[in-house]
């Protein structure tokens, strides 16, 4: 079951329009292309401290026919992206003369799991998400030139990446060296930003099953990310979409590829341990 707390959100409804309905998520199970049963629902991890009981894909919130779309590799548009990632994968590029396969090989081999494992500590000490590999191997390995965070070609190949590790469940390590900065990242979930004073938790743990506006307010996981925006008609990374978030409490926001984004997409991604990864899913 998902706890509400009403009390939190007077103010907050007067602001934004929280609907006084309240819905569970769906009941579904998403299986692709009839043969890969992805988990969507699982007992919340330890670390939760009974903040939340279970937890959910933002699949389970969606409606019928975009639920639909992910189930099917023909429907879900994130495999015309892929598709390119693939081509960039294949394609030397810079002063080296060097394609990504000409060192790890095969997409579907080297990058297993990859995704699921995203952001990592580095073995310099440093937190980085995927982009950041990506963007070493390009600029020290490649001769050639970073790409921005949230340009198509950095999409595409996060999307081509991310699908390797579909069907396989989160596995971020947050002790260890991970440890500070997934603390700092579980700081800044709880952080209440904006005019509007509120913090991550205000909308994805407190009012996780309302409605805002004509949105049914989902849990705010990640293991579905990149994912298509139907109303942007575009891939979506994990660092646009937070900042989109932190712009509705109408605070200034942190860059996508910031450190704080780093450390939240941490934090994010361990309140999703018992998810699987998506791969590339699709939301309205
Ligand atoms: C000259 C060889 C070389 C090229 C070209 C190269 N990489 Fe890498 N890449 C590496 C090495 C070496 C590592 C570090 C492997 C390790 O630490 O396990 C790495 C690590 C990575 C990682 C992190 C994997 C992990 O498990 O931590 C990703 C993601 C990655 N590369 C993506 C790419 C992409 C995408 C391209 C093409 C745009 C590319 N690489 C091009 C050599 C290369
Ligand atoms: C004012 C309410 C509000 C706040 C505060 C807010 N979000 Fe959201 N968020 C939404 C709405 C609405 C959506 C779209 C519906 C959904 O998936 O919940 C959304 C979607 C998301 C999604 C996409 C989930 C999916 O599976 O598609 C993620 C991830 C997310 N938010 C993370 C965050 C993070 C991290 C913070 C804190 C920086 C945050 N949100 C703060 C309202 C909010």
């Amino acid at each position: 079951m998902l706890r509400t707390r009403a009390t939190t959100a007077a103010a907050v409804a007067l602001a934004l329009g929280f609907g006084p309905a309240m819905a569970e998520p769906a009941d579904a199970e998403l299986v692709v292309n009839e043969e890969l049963t992805i988990t969507t629902k699982a007992p919340a991890a330890a670390h939760l401290d009974g903040a939340l009981s279970e937890i959910y894909s933002g699949w389970l919130f969606r409606e019928d026919e975009t639920r639909a779309m992910q189930m099917d590799d023909f429907d879900n548009p994130m495999f015309v992206y892929a598709e390119q990632g693939m081509d960039a994968w294949n394609t030397a590029e810079g002063s080296e003369g060097k394609s990504c396969a000409d060192c790890h090989g095969a997409i579907e081999e080297s990058m297993k799991g990859v995704r699921a494992v995203m952001p990592k500590v580095n073995a310099a000490g440093a937190l980085w998400s995927m982009e950041d590999y990506v963007n070493s191997c390009r600029t020290e390995r490649m001769g050639a030139e970073a790409w921005k965070w949230n340009s198509d070609q950095m999409k595409n190949m996060t999307t081509a990446i991310s699908l390797q590790s579909r069907g396989m469940p989160v596995a971020v390590q947050i002790d260890g060296p991970a440890a500070e900065f997934w603390e700092r990242g579980k700081e800044m979930y709880y952080t209440r930003f904006g005019q509007l004073e509120m913090s991550c938790a205000s909308c994805h743990e407190l009012n996780a099953g309302n409605y805002i506006r004509a949105d049914h307010l989902s849990q705010g996981q990640i293991n579905g990310f990149p994912l298509y925006r139907l109303k942007d008609a575009a891939p979506v990374s994990i660092h646009q979409r937070f900042v989109g978030c932190v712009r509705d409490t109408r605070a200034e926001t942190f860059g996508a590829g910031s450190q704080e984004f780093r450390e939240l997409e941490l934090y994010v991604a361990s309140r999703g341990l018992g998810l699987d990864i998506e791969g590339a899913g699709v939301r309205p």
